[in-house]
Formats: structure tokens, sequence, C-alpha cells
């Protein structure tokens, strides 16, 4: 069954830092697939601006050799790549001056038919608030108007709070589209499927049948010519505060009323703010973090996190956690969160632990029942595996057997997986903001953060070490191994 393709309402999308790496990996190549498919109503265009000095027609070169790039040949027919580039435009604008304004104004007024205007802001968070001041000057924001930014949102609550503050003053919080590109990933939002759409989990989804949760994001790169960006943010700002945590909130939150935005993010708030904090007297026993040294990349050998970056530092390239969410439904029940840079494979998943059967009936010889688990795995390979204990087929008497019910993505839907952004941008012009984080969720997630950070400062707290090829270092594995649990490394 072919997918049914509802195209959007007409926009203009103008991308600040239209030339810059995101736009060039990420937005650009988005923005084709939606309108290969179809999606975009003709009168849409893009609108690229930066310091750059560019003609339009050059910015139209640039971003067909991005496509050239990130798009695989066989999607790149002569007549959706050149529908595509027609629709780009080229504005030069210094945010920091008063320069280009006018332009950026006259080119959305030329073609003005009364269409959404999404302003994608793919510049560093210093600007956010500058651009927001401009467009509010030079009368570009009214309530068509949507502003579209992605992490570093702040880099500590008090940061976020002054960032919110900046963009709200000329910005509604439904004018305001908050990306965290974890949430448009295919399995993530399958995650709001298969626990609201099947009556089979929730009767199941608490703290008497699920022993524990496991996250984990696991990449082999490593800081890939962003260290000046890494070395100041560290894997907790990086990763924890906003992606693990979103997939957590995903995971626990209660059921919402509807599917709206708000009904959503309310719930996943909850879950932010029941957090249990992690003080100095239990920083030491429950988080781990560390650097990798040299070893082994997918490629061969490469180099540690410090002679990658050039001096000393003390910044955490994996963290490893514990967190525990007091409240009714989960009371007892941790969530083991790790994420790290240069680790053993490129693996995404979050996995729910059910409680052991009670009691078990069979012999020894039949082996005893395996804990039922449910992997989500969101990269590589989309999959969906309940793991349940059935009788090894046969003659020979009972032995039992752990076997995945298994609902790969590549295998049960011929159809090209969308990368998050194609996802994101398009519901930005929608106006759900389902997949996007509220200021007080983002807040939220800063105050628990925070909060480890001080643990960590107040205990002086060592920076690990692990191996770089490694699942992270041996204290990771010993934190979760003290509990009686043990990391699921990728082996189902
Ligand atoms: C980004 C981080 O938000 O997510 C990067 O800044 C990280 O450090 C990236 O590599 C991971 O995203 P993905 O989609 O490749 O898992």
């Amino acid at each position: 069954m072919t997918r049914q393709i509802i195209p959007v309402e007409p926009f203009d999308y103008v991308i600040f830092g239209g030339t810059g790496d995101l736009a060039q990996r990420k937005l650009l190549p988005a923005l084709y697939q939606r309108d290969r498919d179809g999606q975009l109503p003709d009168a849409s265009r893009l609108i690229g601006a930066s310091r750059s000095d560019l003609s339009s027609e050059k910015y139209r070169a640039f971003a067909k050799e991005a496509l050239e790039e990130h798009i695989k040949p066989d999607e790149r027919e002569d007549d959706s790549l050149n529908r595509f580039l027609a629709r780009l435009d080229y504005v030069k604008i210094d945010a920091l001056s008063d320069d280009g304004w006018d332009a950026l104004r006259s080119t959305l007024d030329k073609n003005d038919q009364g269409q959404i205007r999404a302003y994608y802001l793919a510049v560093g968070p210093g600007l956010f608030g500058t651009i927001s001041n401009q467009l509010d000057k030079f009368g570009l924001i009214d309530d068509r108007s949507r502003l579209v930014i992605e992490k570093p949102l702040g880099r500590d609550l008090e940061s976020a709070q002054e960032l919110n503050k900046a963009i709200g003053k000329h910005f509604r919080e439904d004018q305001i589209f908050r990306i965290d590109h974890y949430l448009g990933k295919e399995t993530v939002q399958n995650l709001l499927a298969l626990r609201f759409a099947n009556a089979l989990f929730e009767p199941l989804w608490n703290s008497s049948h699920i022993d524990h949760v496991q996250i984990t994001v696991a990449e082999t790169v490593g800081v890939e010519g962003r260290a000046g960006y890494y070395d100041k943010s560290g894997a907790l700002r990086d990763m924890v505060q906003n992606h693990l945590l979103q997939l957590l909130c995903l995971v626990a939150m209660e059921p919402p009323a509807s599917g709206e935005a708000d009904a959503i993010r309310d719930e996943k708030l909850k879950v932010l703010r029941a957090l249990k904090p992690i003080t100095e007297d239990i920083v030491g026993a429950t988080t781990v973090r560390a650097q990798y040294t040299a070893g082994a990349g997918p490629d061969g050998k490469v180099e540690g996190y410090l002679d990658e970056l050039g001096e000393d530092s003390e910044t955490a390239t994996f963290v490893g956690l514990k967190a525990e969410i007091e409240n009714w439904r989960w009371s007892g029940v941790p969530f083991y969160l790790r994420t790290g840079k240069r680790m053993a494979m490129r693996m995404s998943e979050i996995v729910i632990h059910f409680r052991p059967v009670p009691h078990s009936i069979f012999a020894k010889d039949a082996g005893i029942p395996i804990s039922n688990k449910l992997v989500l795995r969101l990269q590589p390979d989309e999959s969906v595996k309940q793991w349940i204990m059935i009788k090894d087929p046969g003659p020979g008497g009972m032995r039992l057997k752990h076997v995945p019910l298994d609902m790969s993505f590549a295998e049960n839907f011929e159809e090209r997986s969308p990368d998050a952004y194609e996802r994101l941008l398009l519901d930005v012009i929608r106006g759900n903001q389902t997949l996007f984080m509220r200021s007080d969720e983002v807040e939220a997630a800063w105050r628990w953060i925070d909060g480890i950070f001080a643990g960590w400062d107040e205990t002086s707290q060592k920076v690990r070490n692990y191996t770089a090829g490694t699942w992270g270092p041996s204290q990771s594995i010993a934190m979760i191994e003290r509990d009686g649990r043990t990391w699921n490394d990728g082996d189902s």
C-alpha cells in the first residue's frame, strides 16, 4: 500500500544559516524529499539567508551540490530537482546589523499570498534573540509567522530561561518550534502508537510489571570537527538534556487525554518534574562520566578525545546514569540511561525489561524462563521486538527458548524511511507542535541536569576513561551490575 501524501499549506521557509552545515546535510535534503513526494504546494518557496555574498542563482548551485551529496542518485530525478531548485531564493543578511533586512522583506512580499512564514534559525544560539529582534523591527512577524530553533537551547537553567525570554518577546509560544530531532525519528513516534493504539501494553506499563528500563544512544563517531562546541557541552548537555530525556518522557508519561500537542507536552512535563534529583549524596553511585582514549573506530585506529581536541579537558564524551521517577507508576523502577561517542557500535534503543514470572513450573533442564523484554530499536535498522519464551520445537521433551516477535521496518514496509527533519519541517507548517519541546519542558530538563553538574562539582567526581570502540567505562557496567542487571549491548 503506498503512503497517502497530503500537501501542506503554501509557505515561505526562510533559512538563516542557509549556507551552513545543517542546511546542507539536513534541511535542503529534507525539503527536497517532501517536494519530490508532491507535498509542497506550487506557491511554496525557500529563502536562504546568510552573510555570504551569493546571488539566488549561486545559491541554487550550492543547494544542487548539497543534494547531490546527500540524496541517493536513484532519488534525484531531473524534474524533481529542477522543480525544487526553482523554489529557492537567496538574501544576504547580516544578523548583527540592519543590512539585508529590507531585501528579505521585499523578497517575501514579492509573492505574498498570505502564506505561512517559517523562520528557521540554523545559526548559533547567541543569534536567536538578535534575529528575532530584527525580524520584529523590520515588520516581519505577524500571526502567520513561525520560529524554528534547535539546540543548544541554553547551557543551564538560567541561560535557557533568558533564551526563552528573548524569543518570547517577539513570538507567542504557539509560534515557537523547538526541534529535538529525536522526536522526528520513526521509532520514537512508534512508541506513541505502540503504547496508545494497543490495549495490550498499558495494563503492564508500571512498576508491578516492569523491572527496569534502559535507554542507550551509542555513537561510533568522535567529535567530528565540532570540538569547539562539544568541549563546552559534553555528553550530558549535548545528548541527555534533550534526546535521552525526551525518550524517557515518552516511555514514562501517563496516557494523555488526546493526541493534541499540549496534552502530550503536559504529561511529559510531569515526568520531568517527577525525576528524583541526583544530589551530591547519590551522584557517585548513580552517574558515571568518562572520556574516550585512543582505540578503534569502524574504519580502524582512532585518536583519544584529548588528542583530537589538542588540549587538556574534563569534558565527558560518555555519560551513564540511573534515573528514578518519583510517582506511583514508576516508584522503584530505575531508568538506566547512557550515551557516548566512539562506542562499540552505532545503536540507539529503548529496552523495557518486564519482571520475571513469579514461579517457574518447568524442570531445570528445560531452562529458566528469561524475563520478557520489549526492544525499540531507533537506529540502525529500526525495529520493534517483543522477546518471549516459547517451547523449542521438536521432540525430546520441554526445552524453553527465548525468541523475538520481530517487526523490522525494512522487512515490513517497502517505503523509504523518512529522515526526522522531513516530518518536523512540515509539522512546523501544519502548526503541529506535538513533536516539539515547550519552554517549560526545556527548563524542567535543565533544572534536573544542573543538579547533576552541581553534584559532580561538589563531590569532585572523576572523569573516567574508556577505550574508543568499547561500550564505555567499566564503572558504567558496575553501576548497573550492582543492581543485579546488565546492559543490553545491542545483542537483540
Ligand atoms: C546531535 C548531537 O543532537 O545528535 C550530536 O549534537 C550527535 O553530537 C547527534 O552526534 C546524534 O544524532 P543521530 O540522529 O545521528 O543519532
